[in-house]
Order: C-alpha cells, then structure tokens, then sequence
C-alpha cells in the first residue's frame, strides 16, 4: 500500500480474520443511544448509513424506521456489506435495508431523496470531506438532517502513555487517516457545504477497562506499516498498553464530535 493513499487502501483490504473484531467493536450498545439521539430518526424515514462496514449501526437504524421505513447502507469494501447483508438477514430486516457498493465517496442516490444521513467514524477517510458533505446536502430532502460523528486524535488522552510519546505514535499511525483532527473540523466544513442549524456535541465517556484498547492495537498497526518508527517503540507502546489495564492504572479519553446540520425546508 502507498503511504499517499493508505487511509483509503486499508480499508479496501481488510483481513477477513479481523472483521470479527471489528463487528465487536462496532455493535451497537443501548449506551450508545446518546450518540444517535440528535439525528432523530423515526418510524417510516429513509436513512444513509454512510461508512456502515460490518452493518450494526445499519441493523439499529432498522429498527428503528421500522416496516414502512428504508436503509441505504453505503460502504467502499464489499466484504463488509456482504456481512452486513447477512446479518440483515439473520435479524429478519433485510428487506428494509438497501446494501450500495461504492468507489468514489459519493451517494448513489437521487437528488432529494432521503430523510437522515448518518456517517459514523468515516468522514476522517474520505478524500474531500467538504465535496461528501456537499453530496449528502443533494441527497437529503427539504428539511432532512446530516448527523456525522467523528473522533479528534490531537484530543486522545492515554494513561499511562504520556503526550510526547503518545504524539510519536501517533504521527506515525497518521498515514489511516486522511482528516485526523476531522472532530473539530465538523461545523465549519458542515457550514461550508451550505447545511444550517450546525449542532455540536461532545461525547467523552472515558474507558477504564480496555474495551477502547482495539483502537490502540489498531494505532501500533498502522505506525508499524508507516516504517516511521523502531518496532522496539510500538512493542514497548503495546506492552504498557497492556500492562496498564492488567494493572487498573489504564485510562483511555477519545471525545467523539456529534455535529448535526439541517437543510433548510
Ligand atoms: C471506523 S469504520 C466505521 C463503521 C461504522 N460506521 C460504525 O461506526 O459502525 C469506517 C468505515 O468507513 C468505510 N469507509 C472508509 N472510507 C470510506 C469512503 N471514502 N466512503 C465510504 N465509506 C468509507 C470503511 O470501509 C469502514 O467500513
């Protein structure tokens, strides 16, 4: 993979042992509700799921416009909506989800078309986030809502790593992400794509016993394929890691921007 273009490339090619991992990641909790709660999505809307990967957003949003409702679930790798189609299924929703592979980052869908696009963790991958943002605004009906959450990676915080270290690190990592400060980016670039009544909303529910350390593991990953640093640097990083959490001295804090806009009726 070329370092100009991993931030793309790495999600195009998955190992299918991890996806898994990523599916535990992912599923939808019912703490998580807050999260969802300004896009207000209801019984019989048409809603994006925009980045869906493995579907368990898609599968909550199911539910919840119900049988007169509809999901497009949007990704750029195929392997995961094939796994979000399956467990569409097994969840007996597959009818009210639409599965939409796409190359480019943009909607193949019509002008006016949905009530609510949601967009979870993706917009720090896509190359233009404002030209995405901008084809949500196309694609959303008078009055539709665009809520995208987005993680800011100059705000993690992770005992014990101290900030220099931390910095290292992740700078290496950087090459996954193509907007890495993208949480507090959210409402200009939502105002620059013409979207009004821009909301903004923080998130910090801090995790004590590892079940954000994924995100780290995912972080060692990338700086090692970076080739930027000494591996003896990512091990030593992995081991503290660990080593914290066996400890109960590991505090992780990643805010998590809920940034909402409006099209105007
Ligand atoms: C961090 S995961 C989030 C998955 C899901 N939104 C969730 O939170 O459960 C990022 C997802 O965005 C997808 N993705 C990455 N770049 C994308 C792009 N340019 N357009 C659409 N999806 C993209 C990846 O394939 C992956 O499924």
């Amino acid at each position: 993979m070329q370092p100009e273009t991993y931030y793309r490339d790495h999600w195009l090619d998955v190992d299918p042992e991890r996806v898994g991992a990523y599916e535990e990641m992912f599923r939808w909790r019912p703490e998580m509700a807050p999260m969802l709660a300004p896009a207000d999505v209801g019984e019989g809307q048409s809603v994006v799921d925009y980045g869906c990967g493995p579907g368990m957003l898609s599968l909550e949003l199911a539910q919840r416009v119900g049988p007169s409702g509809h999901v497009h679930a949007v990704d750029i790798n195929a392997m995961f909506l094939a796994r979000a189609e399956e467990h569409a299924r097994v969840a007996g929703v597959r009818d009210r989800i639409s599965f939409h592979h796409i190359e480019k980052d943009l909607l193949p869908l019509e002008d006016a078309s949905v009530d609510r696009i949601i967009c979870k963790n993706v917009l720090e991958y896509v190359d233009e986030p404002v030209s995405t943002l901008r084809d949500f605004r196309r694609v959303l009906r008078p009055g539709g809502l665009v809520h995208a959450t987005d993680s800011d990676w100059g705000m993690l915080v992770v005992e014990p790593i101290g900030p220099e270290r931390l910095g290292r690190i992740f700078d290496a990592a950087s090459i996954a992400y193509r907007t890495p400060l993208i949480g507090r980016k959210l409402y200009g670039l939502m105002r620059a794509a013409g979207f009004e009544e821009v909301r903004v909303g923080v998130l910090t529910g801090p995790d004590t016993q590892g079940r954000a350390a994924p995100i780290l593991l995912n972080m060692a990953k990338y700086a090692r394929e970076s080739q930027q640093l000494e591996a003896s640097e990512i091990d030593r990083f992995v081991e503290d890691v660990k080593t914290a959490i066996e400890k109960e001295t590991y505090l992780l804090v990643l805010p998590q921007f809920l940034v909402t806009g409006a099209v105007p009726n």
